[in-house]
């Protein structure tokens, strides 16, 4: 098996990587950051702001089984659109859903006839409007839809493909740091996510990747989106 996974330096996609270092199989981590592990890893460096750099990336493998971690990602400026530069939201839905939608299509053209499950990490920001979050909410529920569209379009074909797409939860990374730093006068939410912190309701980006693999493994699949709070 060869296992893609975006945004590897910190939080979620951190966990991704360690998990699958230990087992047998190839890991390639795609992102700004290179977290210098050592293993059977290599690591393609990409903005996934600038399509440039992720229009030139191969995803094409020696290997039969192929997983894609789309994990990447970013809350974005948290401030309402009225004082948002253009740029804030072009760069959000960049990231969170153009890039992520770009590398599935991509592993699916350069490898034909494999077995590809592919996971995105979304988020209950697609299923519910925030305040102060519009670019992320939109590219959250963007990933979802397409995810659908995708899981749809494989299965007409009768081609080997699983697409995935993930709520993980409030969970304790750099993102939710980012989120507790916000301004007061810009984000009505703020003192919910500092009263998540401070009870300690936020969850490991460890235990979020036991169960997300728990889900991969199944050998059964009945949706493409779900929330890990459903998860055993
Ligand atoms: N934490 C939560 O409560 C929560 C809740 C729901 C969904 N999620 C989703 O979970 C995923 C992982 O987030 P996390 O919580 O683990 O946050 P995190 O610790 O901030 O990790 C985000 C990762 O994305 C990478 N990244 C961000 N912008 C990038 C860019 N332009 N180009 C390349 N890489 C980029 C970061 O790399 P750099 O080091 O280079 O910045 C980092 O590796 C995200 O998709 C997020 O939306 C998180």
């Amino acid at each position: 098996m060869h296992v893609f996974i975006t945004g590897i330096s910190s939080g979620i996609g951190k966990a991704f990587l360690e998990y699958y270092l230990k087992q047998d199989i190839v890991v390639t981590g795609i992102g700004r950051t290179n977290p210098q592990v050592e293993g059977n890893y290599s690591f393609m460096e990409c903005d996934f702001s600038n399509l440039s750099q992720v229009k030139a990336l191969s995803l094409k493998s020696e290997e039969n089984e192929l997983l894609l971690i789309n994990n990447a990602g970013t809350i974005g400026a948290i401030q309402r659109v009225s004082n948002q530069h253009v740029s804030d939201l072009y760069e959000v839905m960049t990231v969170n859903a153009i890039s992520p939608m770009l590398l599935c299509q991509k592993i699916i053209q350069e490898n034909p006839e494999k077995k590809i499950t592919i996971l995105n990490i979304s988020s209950g920001a697609a299923n519910r409007a925030i305040p102060s979050w519009a670019g992320y909410c939109s590219s959250k529920i963007a990933l979802d839809r397409f995810s659908e569209t995708l899981q749809m379009e494989e299965e007409e074909k009768l081609s080997d493909i699983r697409v995935y797409s993930v709520a993980p939860g409030v969970v304790d990374s750099k993102m939710q740091e980012k989120i507790r730093s916000a301004a007061p006068v810009d984000f009505s939410s703020l003192s919910n996510f500092k009263t998540l912190h401070e009870n300690n309701e936020l969850l490991s980006p460890y235990l979020v990747v036991s169960k997300l693999v728990k889900l991969l493994t199944k050998e059964n699949k009945t949706h493409v989106i779900y929330a890990l709070k459903d998860l055993e």
